[in-house]
């Protein structure tokens, strides 16, 4: 399964995502998660990234779709892949469409996730993430067995860099300029799916196995 899930901030992607590669044994690609560990580890596509990603603006399309080519040609996406906050932009999903077709291997289904925006706002202000593995937790939807600390590695949690609420509404900004478009995009090659994005999230991911069925190998 070629898969990219597309949805606004706090739609659910990456939480999705990762019920999705674990369903069909493929890897999760999330450009977000790509951008914070070359943050962390303070490398030039992190020196150039983060400023930007803390603001809430979009990294240039040339950086990230690098970035993406590089990693849909490692062999373990071979099989298939989730791509979680990639394409964002038109001429991202262009470059996208041509690098897949230049292997053979075209996307099999675009899901968008739909959420109102008063649940987008609670969810990212009650998100907390694990610095060390990744971990995302909800402080009521989702909480950590103890308060503050990660379930796996035992690591403080932490609140995205880019939660705080001015960011949160220049990504909302860039979501429907640059991306909501793309529904358009997809809407056109007959892949895309619409799917509910509020619910526990195992019933979620139901209905996106459900809405991309006739495909699922
Ligand atoms: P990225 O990390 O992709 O952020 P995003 O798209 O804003 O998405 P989020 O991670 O906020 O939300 P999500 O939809 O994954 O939701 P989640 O599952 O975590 O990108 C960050 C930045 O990197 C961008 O702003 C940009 O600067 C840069 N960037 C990345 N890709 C780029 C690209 N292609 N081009 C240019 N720049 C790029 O869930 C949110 C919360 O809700 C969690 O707490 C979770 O536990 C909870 N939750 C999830 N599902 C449910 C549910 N069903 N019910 C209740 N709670 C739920």
């Amino acid at each position: 399964m070629n898969l990219v899930l597309l949805g606004p901030p706090g739609a659910g992607k990456g939480t999705q995502a990762k019920l999705l590669a674990m369903r069909w044994g493929v890897p999760h690609v999330s450009t977000g998660d790509i951008l914070r560990q070359a943050v962390k580890d303070g490398t030039e596509l992190g020196k150039q990234a983060g400023p930007l990603m803390a603001e809430g603006k979009l990294v240039p399309d040339d950086l990230v779709v690098s970035i993406v080519r590089d990693r849909l040609l490692q062999p373990d996406a071979a099989g298939g892949f989730i791509l979680d906050g990639f394409p964002r932009t038109i001429p991202q999903a262009e470059k996208l469409d041509q690098a897949l077709a230049r292997h053979k291997r075209p996307l099999d289904a675009v899901v968008s996730l739909e959420v109102p925006i008063e649940t987008l706002v609670e969810r990212i202000s009650g998100r907390r993430s694990c610095p060390r593995d990744g971990s995302v937790y909800h402080v009521v939807q989702n909480p950590p067995r103890r308060e503050g600390v990660c379930d796996l590695c035992g690591a403080a949690l932490v609140q995205r860099e880019d939660d705080k609420p001015e960011s949160v509404r220049t990504r909302m900004q860039a979501y429907a300029a640059s991306t909501a478009p793309l529904k358009g995009y997809y809407g056109k090659q007959g892949i895309l799916h619409v799917v509910d994005g509020v619910g526990a999230p195992e019933a979620i991911e139901a209905a996106v196995v459900q809405a991309v069925r006739p495909r699922e190998r």
